[in-house]
């Protein structure tokens, strides 16, 4: 039977990093799946994460399961971070959720709910979108449409046309927004926008999704929520996914969230309860480990104040590469504008190279970026930016 079974394609973002592990080619730079790297191209562990473990290992411990939706307290400070230390939001018991295997563990479940509760709904995504996105929502059975997102001309937001299309959606369908550093288009609503958009979907009667995986890496952890926290309106509904993979570099830990924001505390307990059975016949209760990292540090004022700086600094050296790698074209006389790097916000740069150009970057030069051109800020360092950038020069040449 099994030998019937057929060969399923590489992921897109994955599989390149299972190739780049298998290239043989000593300069080869990967700049492709969504990991910050420091000046040497190293991921390192958060100096907080690490004082966070030293203080849980020499705590209590205890390896009984979690509840269904995981831990209570990490619940409440994702929600503080999310919306706001003084949102309404956080003592209004409006708030249903999970704790989840990272933000794609959150994006399942959130699928198996929409699946199982509205089994008509839509869910409409951005054109471009993460390639993920598409493929968590097949498979749960929920069907996707998508809406006009970034013009290309001018590297910039569609918003006359993604506002036509959200007229056009029919009420009752669900909207996925990227919370903040569009993956892959690095491209973020002004607050003006937001607004926009926000009295768009509620005029609809659309059901807003964010998936908020970036918090931290655009202009700072409370600009980053503006989006958000501009869909929190009095009464209104909303589904938020935290992932805490790339703020606290928490990748493989798989330390995420869902939160359901209701419009009634009756609305968000029987929400919480098929939540909860979606969780249950999937895997059946959460990871604690990274979720207990999480909690220590956002309770700990010094952890906190070592975060904050850590991510800081994650986040100023990724935009003085976007400078450095915009500079380096430029001097080095490569054809077109690539001033639209600079403005980009997040791990990454929405280069406009075409498949063909990507493939010659990964075959003539070992330097491994998405198939979309979407280029891993974060992967470049003082030792590789002009090499990357001369190959930019005769890919595009
Ligand atoms: C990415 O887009 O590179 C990251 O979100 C990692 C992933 O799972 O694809």
């Amino acid at each position: 039977m099994l030998e019937t079974v057929e060969l399923a394609p590489r992921d897109a973002i994955l599989g390149l990093t299972v190739a780049f592990n298998e290239d043989p080619r000593p300069e080869k730079v990967n700049l492709s799946v969504g990991v910050y790297q420091d000046e040497h191209g190293r991921t390192p562990t958060l100096e907080c994460v690490r004082e966070a473990e030293r203080q849980l290992a020499a705590g209590p411990s205890n390896k009984s399961y979690l509840p269904i939706s995981g831990s209570t307290g990490y619940a409440e400070v994702v929600q503080r971070l999310a919306f706001g230390e003084q949102s309404k939001l956080l003592s209004s018991g409006r708030v249903a959720g999970a704790h989840t295997p990272g933000g794609t563990g959150g994006l399942r479940v959130a699928a198996d709910f929409l699946h199982e509760n509205f089994p008509k709904a839509t869910v409409w995504l951005s054109d471009p979108t993460w390639p993920n996105h598409p493929s968590i929502f097949a498979a749960a059975g929920v069907p996707t449409k998508t809406y006009p997102y970034f013009d290309q001309p001018t590297n910039s937001l569609a918003i006359d046309e993604m506002l036509a299309a959200i007229e056009s959606i029919p009420a009752g369908d669900v909207i996925l927004l990227h919370g903040c550093c569009h993956n892959p288009t690095g491209i973020d609503p002004t607050a003006k926008e937001w607004h926009q958009i926000v009295q768009a979907i509620y005029q609809r009667g659309l059901l807003p999704f964010l998936d908020f995986a970036y918090q931290g890496f655009g202009d700072g952890l409370e600009q980053d929520a503006a989006g958000v926290r501009e869909f929190c309106q009095a009464d209104s509904e909303l589904l938020v996914c935290s992932s805490f993979s790339k703020n606290f570099g928490l990748y493989r830990e798989r330390v995420g969230a869902l939160s359901v924001v209701c419009s009634t505390k009756e609305a968000a307990s029987a929400v919480q309860s098929q939540i909860n059975r979606s969780i249950r016949a999937n895997y059946s209760n959460p990871p604690a480990h990274g979720a207990e990292i999480v909690e220590t540090i956002l309770r700990d004022q010094i952890l906190r104040e070592t975060w904050e700086q850590e991510l800081t600094n994650m986040r100023n050296r990724i935009n003085s590469m976007r400078q450095q790698l915009v500079d380096v074209l430029t001097a080095k006389g490569v054809p077109g504008d690539y001033s639209f790097m600079a403005r980009q916000r997040g791990m990454f740069s929405f280069s406009g190279l075409t498949k063909d150009q990507v493939e010659l970057l990964r075959e003539q030069y070992a330097i491994y970026i998405v198939g979309s051109g979407r280029i891993n800020v974060a992967g470049l360092t003082p030792a590789n930016i002009d090499r990357v950038a001369e190959a930019i020069g005769v890919a595009v040449g």
